[in-house]
């Protein structure tokens, strides 16, 4: 009977969704075991230990809890199943497969013992640069809420806790820690906040992650307003804050501002701080005893006290992870320009050249704290030969020389000729090379790097710079690249015959700039490089090289391109060039242009397959190839799905959950994305015009715009339905149209419905995505989509009320595959 008891409890107690009967009983327990905790054990417990846990109660029964990072797979416990990244599911367009991912995460986290996910990331894309836009879900609040949402309930159906992050106004890595988003309140509300605000109203997520910048001046952890306000409050979350790694900078303003538990370790919550606190009343034990039930509430509701968390029945090389990768990979891919040529016919396919530096080997994600070790990663390489076996020869070359090696390769020459030593460096303790120089002294090369003696901290002085001065002769007449490296935000220049060529203050990316130009051989070029560091002194590097396109493009690739029947290069960015604490370039990788140009002069049939996080500047070659992929990172199984959407195996349908600029200058955040106030204040000025949204109210046609994907097939939106056509204020508006399938392949679409309120008290974006839908569809097939436009999907949110507000008059309703292709629009009118 007892045990009958027992495994009853554990039943209730390890379901996720808690019921009312079952929630009742984890107060009482909670209560029970708050009586047993003295203050001192409590305050333990609200700081984390050993790096990823958070410590054990022996007294209570409470297990040491282990957080994981998760944003494309389990980190940290060896290898694991590498999905593709979460951009890429946002390009899916597919909740159902989100929370299939989310199931296959959590499983794989079950195998390895974690109790907490540190994923999803839900933070707005912005700008191509922003260094984690790989692990976020698009432009689009809508679309990032869904497929958080289906996320977010995959991962806690296996008895783990996910943790949406970074709650919020995360959205460049630009100097993370140190800038101060400042967004007024109706676009926080309708932009910024709906995926965290669906993640804690709809899929009842256990943890939220703070981020680490500032928000509106006050760090996000120590932000009581969004905290206690709208997240506690407001929303009604009922599990457990917890602070990005570092992140806490005072114990008590974080404590009082509604922070649960402090990672990884308890540097400012902790007893020496919080006891003293409580005694005179800086911190209530009200507020202490909050964040404990919060933590001791859902690791019981996660039925933490009653089973061991690691499964060992689980496989850790999961094969039904493999198949979700794949298929997330298959169904992530956009096709973004096809002339003919795609798909290719294997029969007719004697040589492929698969080249550039992303062929092989696979690049599965970004970098950062999201990058995941699969057991194996199938490149495009071993992909397209796996597909093609015998009946192809696929000739492979990475097309460019590796950046150690140009690095290695670059030549400077004395000022003045002669031997010795070719660079002069002078150093100063002001921070913009005034005054006289503290140290002159010489190198071979302009390389620095943080355990270099010339580093400002040798120098005893708070600021410094430091001005390079060499000169460069080539060997060679023609195109030649300089690019430069500073691995923190401080500012550089870079000189050639004193006009700057490459400027920080120009592109802020922290990635390598490049800047190309013609050199003329045996002539002498004077060259200054010249950094100004600031106070922040971090991990730094500081790197800067040269060289003749033609030495940077490899012989055998050009051979290959010139031979064979088609040729793919696979260009983009890796774990080193786009990463979480730094954004990146919005042009490729150093050499990558050159070296896809060269390609396609030399192969008309040459295809372009991108690995990134984002857009990328296709200025330099898109007219020249007549076809584009976008891989994003596709995890693991990337190369397979690759060669499957090449050689027509399936048609591609992933969907842009971007907008995809033609030049940076007409991204609508282009002056308001890096800090553009005082200090490191960023102002999001553009409101709520970010994105699609942005582009539209600008009238400025982006290269592709978001929604936007190619398919092998066609499809026909026929039979717009809108009931009622006058709908009142309060109720709910249907809607349904047909999509078939006209072409000849079996084929998925994404369906999207757009709304517009084109006459309101407040500046509204012309259009606003309010469902979609990917259906599947064979030859001639025809599916009924229907959708249904609440009060909520109509509203802004008013400031003066602070409420959603929906006014009465006509909206407009649009239909289609893209935010730009409308083949349906249809009226309703909203009366009070
Ligand atoms: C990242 C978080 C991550 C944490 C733990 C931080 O630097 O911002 O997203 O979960 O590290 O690895």
């Amino acid at each position: 009977m007892n045990q009958l008891r027992n495994i009853l409890i554990i039943t209730l107690l390890t379901l996720p969704c808690h019921s009312r009967a079952n929630e009742a009983e984890i107060e009482r327990r909670v209560e029970e075991m708050m009586a047993k905790l003295t203050v001192e054990r409590k305050i333990d417990l609200i700081g984390g230990v050993d790096g990823f846990y958070i410590r054990s109660l022996p007294e209570i029964g409470l297990p040491k809890m282990r957080l994981m990072d998760a944003s494309v797979g389990v980190r940290s416990a060896g290898p694991s199943t590498a999905y593709a990244a979460s951009i890429a599911l946002a390009a899916t367009w597919n909740p159902e497969l989100a929370q299939e991912v989310g199931t296959g995460i959590g499983r794989d986290a079950r195998a390895r013992g974690a109790h907490f996910l540190l994923g999803p990331g839900v933070n707005i894309y912005r700008a191509p640069q922003g260094g984690r836009n790989f692990e976020y879900l698009g432009e689009d609040p809508l679309l990032a809420a869904r497929l958080a949402v289906g996320y977010i309930r995959g991962i806690q159906s296996q008895g783990v806790i996910a943790t949406v992050k970074h709650f919020m106004g995360n959205n460049s890595e630009f100097d993370r820690h140190h800038t101060n988003s400042i967004i007024d309140e109706r676009t926080k509300r309708e932009i910024y906040l709906p995926a965290f605000e669906a993640a804690v109203k709809e899929a009842d997520v256990g943890a939220i992650m703070s981020s680490y910048n500032l928000v509106d001046g006050t760090y996000a952890s120590h932000h009581k307003p969004l905290l206690e306000g709208v997240l506690k409050g407001e929303w009604g979350f009922r599990g457990i804050v917890m602070s990005d790694w570092s992140a806490v900078h005072d114990g008590i303003a974080a404590a009082n501002a509604g922070m649960d538990l402090e990672m990884p370790s308890a540097s400012f919550m902790n007893r020496e701080l919080l006891l003293p606190a409580l005694k005179d009343d800086r911190v209530s034990q009200a507020t202490i005893d909050d964040k404990v039930r919060r933590i001791l509430r859902t690791a019981l509701r996660f039925g933490f006290f009653e089973r061991q968390q690691q499964d060992l029945t689980i496989p850790l090389n999961d094969p039904r992870g493999r198949e979700l990768a794949a298929r997330e990979a298959e169904e992530s891919i956009v096709l973004l320009k096809n002339e003919g040529i795609l798909p290719l016919k294997k029969d007719s396919i004697r040589k492929i050249a698969v080249i550039g530096p992303s062929a092989y080997p696979a690049v599965v994600g970004g970098g950062g704290s999201s990058q995941v070790t699969p057991f194996a990663g199938i490149s495009a390489l071993e992909g397209i030969t796996d597909f093609l076996g015998k009946d192809a020869v696929v000739m492979y070359d990475r097309g460019l020389l590796p950046m150690s090696e140009v690095l290695a390769k670059t030549r400077f020459t004395p000022v003045g000729g002669g031997s010795g030593p070719a660079v002069k460096i002078e150093q100063f303790s002001t921070n913009n090379l005034s005054g006289l120089p503290v140290s002159i002294r010489s190198s071979n090369g302009i390389a620095l790097f943080a355990e270099d003696p010339t580093g400002p901290d040798e120098l005893g002085q708070p600021f410094s710079s430091v001005r390079y001065t060499t000169t460069l002769v080539p060997e060679k007449s023609g195109m030649h690249h300089f690019f430069a490296n500073v691995s923190t935000r401080d500012g550089y220049r870079l000189f050639l015959d004193d006009q700057v060529i490459l400027s920080r203050s120009l592109d802020k990316s922290s990635s390598m700039l490049c800047h190309s130009m013609p050199l003329l051989a045996g002539r002498t070029y004077v060259l200054r490089f010249e950094v100004e560091f600031g106070q922040r002194w971090g991990p730094n590097k500081v790197e800067v090289g040269e060289i003749a396109n033609e030495d940077l493009l490899t012989p055998t690739a050009q051979l290959m391109a010139a031979q064979a029947d088609v040729a793919v290069v696979v260009a983009g960015y890796d774990t080193a060039t786009e990463a979480e604490s730094y954004d990146r370039t919005f042009a490729l990788p150093v050499g990558q242009d050159p070296l896809i140009q060269s390609v396609a002069a030399l192969n008309t049939h040459t295809i372009v397959a991108l690995v990134a996080g984002g857009a990328v500047d296709t200025a330099g070659w898109l007219d020249r190839v007549p076809a584009l992929l976008h891989l994003w990172y596709p995890g693991q199984e990337g190369g397979r799905a690759l060669a499957k959407v090449l050689f027509g195996e399936i048609s591609p349908s992933g969907h842009l959950p971007i907008s995809w600029e033609k030049t940076w200058a007409e991204n609508p955040v282009h002056h308001s994305y890096y800090i553009n106030g005082k200090g490191n204040d960023v102002h999001y000025s553009e409101g709520v015009f970010v994105g699609y949204r942005g582009y539209e109210q600008n009238r400025i046609k982006p290269l592709f715009p978001f929604g936007y994907g190619m398919s092998y097939s066609s499809f026909r939106y026929t039979n717009l339905k809108i009931s009622p056509q006058n709908a009142r204020i309060g109720e709910t508006v249907s809607l349904s149209f047909d999509v078939t399938n006209a072409g000849n392949m079996l084929a998925d679409d994404v369906a999207q419905l757009y709304l517009g309120d084109p006459v309101a008290s407040v500046p509204r974006p012309p259009k606003e995505l309010k469902g979609f839908q990917r259906v599947s569809l064979k030859p001639g097939e025809t599916t009924t989509v229907s959708f249904l436009i609440d009060p909520r999907a109509r509203s802004f949110y008013d400031i003066t009320t602070k409420e959603w507000k929906q006014e009465p008059g006509a909206f407009t309703v649009f239909v289609g595959p893209s935010s730009a292709e409308i083949p349906l629009t249809g009226t309703f009118q909203v009366k009070k």
